[in-house]
């Protein structure tokens, strides 16, 4: 949510700032801009709407300044306090000497304002930020370090910090607080992100700050201290993944391309984690003892959307194969409720990029109550990945597209190798144990096939283009693949989407359905079918049509129903990840359909960091 970026060194820092900016704008897209120590002074230049927009300013307004600065930072915003305007867009100046970039929320904001304007600073925006730039202001003495370090103490809230001083050329400041800054260390130059995304064309080696964090840099030397200035040292981590993984590769959209990547980035999530002689899982990630796993009592997954879609198929798979008690839980509501949690549960984080601000809260509110908590997360490095200490990676490559496909894929494949790990450690068989790793080995090659299927997926998303409304139905492992579906379809086509478990439809939504509201059924082969079946005939019975997702070669279920995606036969468990897959791929050509911007839908962001 939002992207910083920043760059001190001996070349032109403008093209480091607009190629990060371009990279991260998937984090956010209202407004850019860039402050540049420029001369003697600090250039500013700023624009609502995307990235574009602020490279076509930058080169109307092309200078000998502009083109020499050697340290600078930019934004990309994702709105929070004040409209997506030109004012409010980042970065933000104090006394034309203090510049500026910041991601999170600083929640006492309205109390520094009236105490800032008390004292002669004049707000020429709705932000929070700009509060942050006053105050670094109203503290500084030559040295920004010192001075942003003392604001960010009067500060309640959350931050990734990025500023620079008129009158100390060459020094980029960063901080933060759980919000993320990774240092991208270069020779005789820095580049700073709040994603590693942003760097990775320029180099591997990175310095992720801790929260209070706050670190100088100038050119390649870089110092850190905690906010009550002690000096120290984090590691230097290498990245693993390449600059081509966060690049289009030729398709029209990073959604689609993330689609096409699951065979491979499933294989990713499950190489080496599967000992198919003795029928289990090998998740040394999760530091789990023979003797813990026997002493945990309960599961519990939090997460948020997607993510919490994920949790709910390994609270059933747990409990249908490991025999014991299994919940998910949404993340923001975790941390408010005062839960019952304690030493012998086992409370499972789901992130795709270990920074969603809930699920964190939630983390360290489990770590509190005492539970084990593991992270399944796929940034590396990520605040989840590292305040959990240990977990499962889901090595499914960058994620760029807002709506998360790969991901759910990849974390459904973890939740059932735990499941699969935990239920041989209890009751499950040895042969069981084999089958299972086979039905998980199996779901790359499961996905290809609903691949294969893409155009005639296109095809059948035409009929379905036009509506405004829709639902999606299913029981058992087919509910969350409902959720998730309709999830999908919502967040990038802007139809009204709502999943629902097939029976509850005739609770208070069946009031809805008419001619131009589909409903979307989820009739893969199983325990379910039949009642989901007597559903949809209640649907047809009030004219709704009815989309079909079902296993291939089901006569019945396809005589049932007015169009059908048919997916390749797995039990259901394994069937989550072809039918999630079928659901994904509608959603895609039916938001190419109605001409929407797939990859950045309106008012969302990837990587949620507020509450
Ligand atoms: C939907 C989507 C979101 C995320 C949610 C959690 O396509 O992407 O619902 O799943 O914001 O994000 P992570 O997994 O990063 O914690």
């Amino acid at each position: 949510m939002c992207g910083i970026v920043g760059y001190t060194g001996m070349r032109p820092a403008v093209p480091f700032l607009m190629n990060g900016l371009r990279r991260l704008e998937y984090r956010g897209y209202d407004s850019a801009g860039v402050a540049l120590q420029a001369g003697e002074g600090l250039l500013l230049e700023k624009q609502a709407g995307k990235v574009q927009g602020l490279a076509d300013a930058l080169t109307e307004r092309a200078s000998v300044d502009l083109d020499g600065s050697v340290c600078g930072i930019a934004h990309t915003r994702w709105a929070t306090h004040g409209p997506p305007t030109q004012n409010n867009a980042h970065p933000h100046l104090s006394k034309e000497r203090i510049a500026l970039v910041h991601n999170g929320i600083i929640e006492n904001h309205n109390s520094l304002r009236e105490r800032l304007r008390a004292d002669g600073y004049e707000f020429l925006s709705e932000t929070d930020t700009e509060v942050l730039a006053h105050l670094v202001e109203s503290h500084y003495e030559g040295d920004l370090l010192v001075a942003l370090t003392a604001a960010l103490k009067e500060v309640q809230g959350t931050f990734g910090v990025a500023c620079i001083s008129a009158e100390e050329p060459g020094v980029l400041i960063v901080a933060r607080r759980g919000s993320p800054i990774v240092i991208g260390l270069g020779e005789d130059e820095t580049i700073v992100a709040s994603d590693a995304s942003a760097i990775i064309k320029h180099t591997r080696q990175v310095i992720y700050l801790d929260d209070n964090d706050v670190a100088r840099i100038v050119a390649g030397d870089v110092e850190i201290r905690t906010l009550d200035s002690t000096p120290v040292s984090r590691a230097t981590s290498e990245i693993d993944w390449s600059a081509d993984a966060a690049e289009k590769g030729g398709y029209e959209h990073y959604m689609l391309k993330e689609i096409f990547e699951q065979p491979e980035t499933i294989r990713n999530t499950i190489r080496g984690r599967l000992d198919s002689d003795r029928g289990t899982a090998i998740l040394s990630g999760l530091n789990l003892e023979a003797r813990d796993l026997a002493d945990i009592q309960r599961m519990l997954v939090v997460g948020c959307g997607t993510s919490m879609n994920a949790g709910m198929v390994g609270e059933y798979a747990v409990e249908d194969f490991a025999g014991f008690p299994a919940e998910v839980e949404q993340a923001a509501e975790f941390r408010y409720r005062n839960p019952i949690v304690g030493s012998k549960d086992l409370v499972i984080a789901i992130s795709q990029s270990g920074e969603t601000a809930d699920t964190l809260a939630a983390v360290r509110e489990a770590k509190d109550k005492g539970a084990t908590v593991v992270g399944l997360v796929n940034v590396v490095g990520s605040t989840i990945a590292r305040e959990t200490g240990r977990g499962v990676y889901l090595h499914a490559g960058p994620e760029i597209s807002v709506a998360s496909t790969k991901a759910f894929t990849s974390q459904v494949s973890v939740l059932l190798m735990i499941a699969l790990k935990f239920a041989r450690s209890r009751r499950m068989s040895r042969e069981r144990g084999m089958e299972f790793v086979r039905e998980i080995e199996a779901l790359p090659l499961l996905v290809e096939k609903v691949l294969e299927q893409n155009d005639r997926i296109a095809k059948v998303a035409e009929q379905f283009a036009d509506f405004e409304n829709a639902f999606y139905i299913g029981r058992g492992y087919m509910y969350p693949v409902a959720l998730e579906g309709a999830l999908k379809l919502k967040e990038i086509s802007y139809i009204h989407a709502e999943g629902y478990h097939a029976a509850e439809l005739k609770h208070g939504p069946i009031a809805l359905l008419q001619d131009n509201v589909p409903v979307v059924a989820l009739l893969n082969h199983g325990p379910g079918k039949d009642k989901t079946l007597g559903n949809v005939a209640e649907c047809q019975a009030r004219s709704a049509p009815i989309l079909g997702i079902i296993t291939e070669g089901d006569e019945e279920a396809r005589s049932c129903v007015d169009s059908y995606i048919e997916v390749p036969y797995a039990p259901l468990h394994a069937a989550v990840i072809p039918a999630t897959v079928a659901l994904q791929l509608f959603s895609y050509h039916v938001a190419r359909l109605r001409g929407c911007a797939i990859d950045q839908p309106r008012n969302l962001a990837k990587s949620v960091t507020v509450e």
